[in-house]
């Protein structure tokens, strides 16, 4: 459930808007095998630019024919089908990895914000953008931000050939993309997070923060830098974990609705407090308990809840931060641009953007010459 409120929003034919204000408020050893397999190694040597001596294999996971046991099997849908056939499968071989991403494991603690994007094969136009704009690898105030996109497959045959080699194109050129060769599918999503946090704990633990989320929102990255730097008594390596708080929700019983969670899947009628999934902020230290507690935790289709679900395992929470306004835009819209750039000088992320907005919003703030003076007057009064 990307976010119940914002969803709401949309349909309303309105903004949806999570906005922030800058204000000061494992266990057992993986048992991986290197690859050995000849015809392996070829498939891995035409899909991955080096040859790194990273590239794992793991036994293909088997479909769950037992799931077919489950009373009402044939009258749910066929992603969910396909999730009870596969919920429990958590490996898959990388397609492209980046063991050097964080400068090793031991020098990852140099990585301040390590920015993971939810990105599928074909979002080609937005990573380009996101390249360019909030994403880009660089220093700001004096500590380091780095990007990786993370991505499974689509498509079938000479499609996913043509998207996997697009991919390998890009990872020659920015060196920013971990592939997976599972199917990208918005029930494969928790998936896809697990599957990041396990390269995380292997390639980059130390990382300071992580900004998760999604290949079309607008990240203030700059002030979220900022944000986390005013944190004087978290370096990281204590909790955090905050974006758009959503508590008190359950899952969605209506077998048409894209966030559909029949009781076969889960029978609970309450998700514990998790974060909206369009984009959250949290401590490296977090993201590592995350991990671990999913490796007893069953996968719930729904990536935003599930990591509420191992939050509150490990007997944390989410938190939203003090000035969060969903609508706080709304008002301003109705009177002025609601794109105008000192709405979004101060927040950390607004969702939905398309590459266009993202790339005018960007440079708009950046401007030096950027006066506020009366339009920010207008946004302070609607935060009251
Ligand atoms: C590729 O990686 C494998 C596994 O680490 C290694 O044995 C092999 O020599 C490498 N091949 C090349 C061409 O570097
Ligand atoms: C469950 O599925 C298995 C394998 O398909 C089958 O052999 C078995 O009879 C089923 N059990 C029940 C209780 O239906
Ligand atoms: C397969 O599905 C059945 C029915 O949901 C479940 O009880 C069993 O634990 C699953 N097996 C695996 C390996 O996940
Ligand atoms: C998740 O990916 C696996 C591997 O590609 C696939 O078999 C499965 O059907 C996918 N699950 C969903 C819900 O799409």
């Amino acid at each position: 459930m990307r976010s119940t409120k914002a969803r709401f929003f949309f349909m309303a034919g309105a903004l949806g808007l999570l906005v922030f204000h800058l204000s000061k408020d494992s266990d057992q050893p993986k048992t991986v095998q290197l690859n050995t397999d000849v015809k392996e190694i070829r498939i891995h040597k035409s899909l991955s630019i080096k040859n790194y001596s990273y590239v794992y294999s793991w036994p293909k996971c088997q479909q769950n024919i037992t799931a077919n046991n489950i009373t009402g099997f044939t009258t749910l849908p066929q992603n969910i089908q396909d999730f009870l056939y596969y919920q429990h499968c958590r490996h898959f071989p990388m397609l492209l990895d980046l063991p050097e991403k964080c400068g090793g494991a031991y020098e990852s603690n140099k990585v301040f914000l390590l920015l993971v994007i939810k990105s599928s094969p074909h979002n080609y136009d937005r990573r380009e953008v996101l390249r360019k704009t909030w994403a880009k690898e660089r220093m700001h105030n004096g500590v380091w931000i780095r990007r990786v996109f993370i991505s499974g497959t689509t498509g079938e045959g000479y499609e996913k050939e043509r998207l996997n080699k697009m991919l390998e194109l890009e990872q020659r050129e920015f060196s920013d993309i971990l592939q997976w060769d599972f199917s990208d599918t918005f029930y494969n999503l928790t998936l896809k997070q697990t599957l990041f946090l396990e390269w995380m704990e292997r390639n980059c633990p130390k990382a300071r923060f992580l900004f998760n989320g999604d290949d079309d929102v607008f990240a203030n990255t700059d002030n979220m830098v900022v944000y986390l730097q005013s944190l004087n008594d978290n370096d990281g390596s204590k909790h955090l974990f905050t974006g758009h708080l959503i508590a008190n929700v359950g899952p969605i019983r209506a077998a048409g609705s894209k966030y559909f969670i029949p009781v076969q899947v889960q029978e609970s009628n309450l998700y514990p407090p998790y974060c909206g999934g369009g984009g959250f902020l949290l401590s490296g230290f977090t993201g590592m308990i995350i991990y671990r507690m999913s490796k007893s935790i069953p996968f719930l289709p729904i990536d935003d809840v599930y990591m509420g679900m191992c939050l509150a395992k490990a007997g944390l929470g989410p938190a939203s931060h003090i000035g969060v306004r969903t609508a706080g835009l709304h008002i301003a819209a109705v009177t002025s641009d609601a794109y105008d750039p000192c709405f979004y000088k101060d927040i950390l992320l607004v969702h939905r953007f398309l590459p266009g907005q993202i790339y005018l919003m960007w440079n708009r703030i950046q401007d030096p010459d950027l006066d506020c003076s009366s339009s920010r007057t207008q946004l302070h009064d609607n935060k009251l």
